[in-house]
């Protein structure tokens, strides 16, 4: 979602730092940007609706500036356009904001009695009324900043300058995330240090309810009380391969092909040394239950834990969606670990369900992509997935990392609670280790997505049915289908559809299913030829070599649940990116999407 950059320098041009710093983040999804920078002693906003490119036609050509603060927008209150765009100005302040102001209504009443007016829809122009405000009743940064903290409710991550203090950039944060990234002689702050790696891999993280005052030669952070911090310097290496397509058309493809490594690199820590690795990983015997919570793929990632935990270790297992943990009733308890998935550690909902139960405090594990994120940093341990910079809004090879990495868990758990044999697990250490070989092929099989592909793209609605694990696996297939091609899928378990959904099945409607679970397979099978007599195209991955001239089969190696999971994924990872470049649609930024989900 939004994402923001800001500069100060003595000697360099920070134009170039901020619209590189906003093309780098948009992969996390937008719909207008903005930019304000000091040009003659004044500040010179410059706003669209629409892409950074857009914007930076729009921009004069020998524009040069030392001080600056830009933003990409994903619309919350307001329209996607220029007015609600960012940056927004009330009289001596301009600001760019990340977050939401919950209570914008309550504190623009109090604003419009004090003879305060407002052109956008936005909380953001209320938010920089309100700093505007207190920094003309105090004339002093500090009482302004600390009087802001303690008002707002929300979320914020804020970059401001001030019209008669031009050498410094302000920045204050709370549950939004923002770095502080050092160079020589330029200081360059944003919300993801990825956005500024070309610039540096060197950063202070603010933690919330901290500020800090930026300019060329220093970096002050002060907690809202007014203490100077002294922070940790960071240091990021991320290769810089993991920010370029290549020669792939799309980041999505170049993900999806990744995973012929990414997810070794994920378990190889713990199966490296066989079982002694496994015991690295943290015992989850000294609890009854374990609860899963996660959003989207994440949560999908979580239920084929839930599969595993239970079916495989005997262990009962709860997934949750995060957008409704924190309104039922949990059950919370000592007793219960609750495991919290993430690729970007950012994500709102789950971070606000994780700071409902450390507020009881219960344990807490966190399976995290992005290090250094809020939520590696809320939760009491965690493990990371090392899937590398997922820049494709719809995520691939973080979700097999995170299936991979839970994978093992159970399997660790499994032998802990003697429910897995030592023979058995060195097996399933065997299979990942043959990782690369088994994907491959299925990694490679273009020929038959695409032909799929070809099938199915004209039509509106699609179906994936399975059963148990496969059941899980198809729900995922359909999310990558439906949010990448704009074409309507549903997952289904398979003995559901004769109670309601088969009355939409008509001629020619493709249904997806995976027959991988040889006990389930035949009651799948039955299924699939219920919806073939409604005249629906069949398109079935299975591990059997089952043969049926009625159904275009996929089939996948034969391996343990812990490994086969990732193998299903890859046809329906592909299936959905081969229709969705035969539909035109923008693949790594699908309209309506954010990479990282940062409001609730
Ligand atoms: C789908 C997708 C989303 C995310 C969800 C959670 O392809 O990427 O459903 O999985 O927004 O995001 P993270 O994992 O960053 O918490």
């Amino acid at each position: 979602m939004c994402g923001i950059v800001g500069a100060v320098s003595k000697n360099r041009n920070i134009l170039p730092i901020l619209i590189t710093g906003l093309k780098n983040l948009e992969y996390r999804g937008y719909d207008s940007a903005g930019v304000a920078y000091l040009k003659n002693n004044k500040i010179n906003i410059v706003k669209t609706s629409g892409k950074v490119s857009k914007l930076e036609n729009k921009l004069n050509k020998s524009d040069e500036s030392n001080i600056g603060i830009a933003h990409t927008r994903w619309a919350t209150h307001g329209k996607a356009n220029s007015v609600n765009a960012h940056p927004h100005r009330v009289n001596h302040i301009t600001i760019v904001h990340n977050g939401i102001i919950e209570n914008f209504k309550e504190i623009k009443d109090m604003l419009e009695k004090e003879n305060y007016s407002f052109k956008s829809s936005t909380d953001t122009e209320v938010g920089c009324a309100l700093l505007n405000y207190y920094y003309e009743k105090f004339n002093d940064v500090d009482k302004t900043i600390k009087a802001f903290m303690n008002k707002v409710i929300g979320s914020y991550a804020i970059l401001m300058i001030i019209d008669n203090d031009l050498d410094n950039l302000y920045v204050m944060k709370k549950e939004s995330p923002l770095v502080i990234g050092i160079t020589d002689k330029t200081n360059i702050v944003a919300s993801d240090i990825r956005a500024i790696l070309k610039y540096t891999n060197k950063y202070y993280i603010l933690d919330d309810f901290e500020y800090a005052r930026v300019n060329a030669n220093e970096v002050v952070i002060k907690s809202v009380k007014g203490d100077i911090l002294n922070k940790e310097l960071h240091t990021i290496d991320i290769k810089d391969s993991d920010n370029y397509k290549g020669h792939y058309k799309h980041y999505m493809l170049k993900e999806i092909m990744e995973q012929k490594t990414t997810i070794l690199k994920t378990v190889l820590p713990f199966i490296k040394e066989g079982l002694d690795s496994l015991k690295t990983l943290p015992d989850l015997t000294k609890y009854k239950e374990i609860t899963i919570v996660g959003c989207g793929t994440a949560y999908h990632a979580g239920l084929v834990a839930k599969y595993l935990f239970e079916e495989v270790t005997n262990t009962r297992c709860n997934v949750y969606l995060a957008s409704e943990f924190r309104y039922q009733n949990n059950f919370l308890s000592k007793d219960t670990l609750t495991i919290f998935i993430s690729q970007s550690g950012e994500t709102a909902d789950t971070i606000a369900a994780l700071k409902l139960v450390k507020s009881k405090n219960c344990p807490t594990l966190g399976i995290i992509n992005v290090e250094d994120s809020t939520i590696s940093y809320l939760v009491d341990t965690c493990l990371y997935t090392k899937a590398g910079s997922e820049i494709a809004v719809a995520s691939t090879k973080a979700y097999t990392a995170q299936v991979a990495l839970l994978s093992i868990l159970v399997l660790s758990h499994g032998l802990r609670n003697k429910t897995i044999s030592r023979d058995r697990a060195l097996e399933v250490i065997d299979e990942f280790k043959s990782i690369e070989k088994l994907i491959t092929p299925l990694l490679n099989d273009k020929d038959t997505y695409l032909s799929i592909a070809k099938n199915i793209y004209k039509e509106e609605d699609f179906f994936y049915i399975g059963r148990g694990l496969d059941y899980y696996l198809s729900m995922e297939g359909a999310l990558k289908l439906k949010e990448i091609s704009y074409i309507h899928s549903e997952s289904y378990s398979a003995g559901e559809l004769k109670h309601g959904t088969i009355s939409l099945i008509k001629k020619n409607t493709p249904v997806l299913a995976s027959a991988t679970n040889s006990c389930l397979n035949p009651k799948t099978i039955s299924n699939l030829k219920e919806v073939l007599a409604r005249g629906a195209d069949i398109y079935l991955i299975c591990n059997d070599n089952y043969k049926d001239d009625t159904f275009t089969i996929i089939n996948i190696p034969r391996t343990s649940e812990f490994i086969k999971t990732v193998l299903v994924i890859i046809p329906y990872q592909l299936i959905a990116y081969y229709t969705a470049t035969l539909r035109g649609t923008d693949i790594d930024k699908p309209k309506n999407l954010a990479k990282s989900v940062t409001v609730e």
